[in-house]
């Protein structure tokens, strides 16, 4: 049997915040690649996101804490220049939906175009692909139920950040 070399596969989003849907794509990346550098983006001329920067990081560590070959950084600027300064071979990004599909391969032939750094997709378990974390937002504001869209490790968290960010 032949072996394949492990290589780094850089995800890079918002995380705003990270949930079950991101948790299964550095599973599977993990499956695929071996190491994952999971990249919360930023612009920091231009502040962004309901949850801040450094809990938003801290979030995703605690959630992917079981799994040793998985490091999770923020990173000003470029996605390519992530994957670049981080040693990532790859992009990975997974896919919900068609809708996904057309700007992930968007942004996956501009990055190409770019730098030369591909994109891998894998696409969403099934049973969490209807979460996204701007409906977590929304719903997590209003005192809803958000638990099981989040890793079990940070729900009580995340629920209580976005009631604590809806009564300001
Ligand atoms: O979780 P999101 O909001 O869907 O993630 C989008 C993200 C952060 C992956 C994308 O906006 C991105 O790569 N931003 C970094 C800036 C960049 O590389 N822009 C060029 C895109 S072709």
């Amino acid at each position: 049997m032949s072996t394949t070399p492990a290589r780094t596969a850089l995800y890079p989003g918002s995380f705003d915040p990270f949930h079950v849907g991101h948790l299964d794509v550095v599973e599977q990346a993990v499956e695929l690649f071996g190491s994952v550098v999971v990249a919360a983006m930023h612009n920091p001329g231009k502040p962004s996101g309901v949850i801040d920067l450094e809990t938003r990081v801290r979030l995703a560590q605690t959630s992917v804490a079981h799994l040793p070959s998985v490091r999770v950084v923020a990173f000003p600027g470029l996605a390519v220049d992530a994957a670049r300064d981080l040693g990532a071979d790859f992009i990975v990004k997974g896919l919900r939906s068609a809708s996904d599909f057309d700007v992930e391969q968007q942004m996956a032939h501009t990055n190409h175009s770019v730098s030369g750094v591909r994109t891998v997709y894998v696409p969403a378990r099934p049973d969490v692909s209807y979460v996204s974390s701007r409906f977590i937002r929304e719903i997590g504001s209003h005192g809803g139920p958000i638990g099981h869209m989040l890793p079990a490790v940070v729900a009580d968290e995340v629920a209580t950040i976005l009631r604590r960010r809806s009564d300001r």
